[in-house]
């Protein structure tokens, strides 16, 4: 007979089976918890609340480890390129050279966003933040492309994905350019996907544009990293804005709006303006290390901690590495890495950082190479949003075709009894 797990409430006595995931993580299964005993459970922030069963993405946070439909982060960052890992997450196994190609031309094809969107675009000032933008423009991208998805139709689900893998690049390249004042680019069809985000954000019309190799293996490994990280607050609420049947366009857009916040995705340029915060102010690390650990002081080490790895975060171990690698390439010197080292190290020693367990998170050391790159840091966030396109995606679709009910928690009542007016 399968485990359970005993509650005992009012002197009665309830079982809930335990389910167990394929790298033995255990759950209770409380599905029918409400109904037998009259008690919800409160979670607040989920902590300990599967939202679902989900065979994309296993990460074990207390030994580091980071898989995608079962390869490792660090496997796929050497070896594999950007829309292999797309392919990989959204279909389930690593594409044959065929099945690559087939991809690679579909989104070629689909290159292309409707010359009226750029009216949106336009109405919004240069300063709006490129990620408000990005959301609302692949929000519009719905009313350009009205057609519904068939969930059972292999063929609807398919055209679905592959137009917005195709088209959020380039909305992701035309937020970058309306800050900057420039042209709009489109694809080059003869360029490879990543080679392609490239182009579209640096080409200037007036010059030739060739991405530098180091420039397109960085953006690579940036993009994989970011490909997708199971329930994070982004992807559980594509998921849940998906579970009302809205559609992979609208959900991914409230997917953007969620991970703009510093807390989450938006965390990589508040790290810069940390760093560049603390050398402003003469590099000294160590007010900042007491600002963070000070109760009465609002202010965190921004690039620090994560919900789920308490150990060291496998993304930024492969990040840092590549931050150094990058900067040496391309010559570059940039002081705020120095600073950012130093706090890492001295994070490493308190004690305040150990028994917490906070390390350094993927956003760390990010920032650093989009800034080499030439990317600005408005833009950070962005970038990570078109890395995880491919996870929301393959989150969204798993949902849909799992029929999981619509997402909607309980509460906790703490409010005024009935009162009359
Ligand atoms: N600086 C100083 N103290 C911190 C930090 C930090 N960055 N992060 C957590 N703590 C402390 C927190 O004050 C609390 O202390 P105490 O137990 O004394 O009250 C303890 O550590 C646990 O923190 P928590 O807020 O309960 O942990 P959480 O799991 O709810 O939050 C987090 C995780 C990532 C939101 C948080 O660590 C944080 O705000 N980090 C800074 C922002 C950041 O770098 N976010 C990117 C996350 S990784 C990429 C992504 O998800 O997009």
């Amino acid at each position: 007979m399968s485990e359970t797990v005993k509650l005992t409430y009012k002197d009665k006595n309830y079982e809930f089976p335990l389910i167990e995931g394929s790298e033995d993580e255990k759950g209770i299964d409380i599905k029918t918890l409400r109904a037998e005993t009259g008690l919800i459970t409160y979670d607040p922030g989920y902590k300990n609340t599967g939202s679902c069963k989900s065979a994309i993405t296993f990460l074990n946070g207390e030994e580091g480890i980071l898989r995608y439909r079962g390869y490792s982060i660090e496997d796929l960052c050497d070896k594999a390129s950007f829309l292999e890992v797309a392919f990989l997450l959204i279909f389930g196994d690593m594409p044959t050279a065929k099945e690559l190609d087939l991809m690679n031309s579909e989104i070629r094809k689909d290159s292309l966003v409707d010359e009226d969107l750029k009216s949106i675009l336009k109405s919004f000032p240069k300063s709006a933040h490129p990620m408000g933008v990005l959301s609302s423009l692949t929000s519009g991208l719905i009313a350009f492309n009205p057609t519904s998805v068939d969930i059972e139709s292999e063929e609807d689900m398919r055209e679905a994905i592959i137009m917005l893998m195709a088209k959020f690049p380039i909305l992701a390249s035309w937020t970058h350019r309306k800050v900057k004042g420039l042209p709009l680019n489109y694809a080059n069809t003869s360029l490879s996907y990543v080679e392609n985000i490239a182009h579209m954000m640096f080409k200037l019309p007036h010059q030739d544009y060739e991405p530098s190799p180091v420039v397109v293996n960085a953006l690579n490994k940036l993009l994989i990293l970011h490909a997708d990280h199971e329930q994070n607050c982004s992807t559980s609420t594509v998921r849940i804005v998906g579970s009302s049947h809205a559609g992979l366009f609208a959900s991914v857009s409230a997917g953007i709006s969620a991970l703009w916040g510093p807390l989450h995705g938006g965390a990589n340029q508040a790290v810069i303006e940390m760093l560049e915060a603390i050398k402003a102010d003469g590099g000294d690390t160590k007010k900042y290390m007491a600002k963070a650990k000070d109760k009465n002081d609002p202010f965190r080490l921004m690039g620090f901690g994560h919900r789920v790895y308490k150990n060291f975060d496998p993304r930024a171990r492969i990040i840092k590495k590549a931050a150094d690698e990058v900067l040496n390439e391309l010559g570059v010197n940039d002081p705020v890495l120095e600073i950012a080292k130093g706090l890492e190290k001295e994070t490493l020693n308190d004690p305040y950082f150990i028994d917490r367990k906070l390390y350094p998170n993927v956003d760390f050391y990010s920032g650093i190479i989009y800034r080499a790159l030439g990317i600005p840091t408005e833009m950070f966030t962005v970038m990570f949003a078109l890395g995880r396109l491919p996870g929301w995606i393959a989150q969204w679709s798993e949902m849909r075709r799992n029929n999981e009910p619509i997402g909607r928690p309980r509460q906790i009542y703490t409010g005024s009894k009935h009162r009359s007016i």
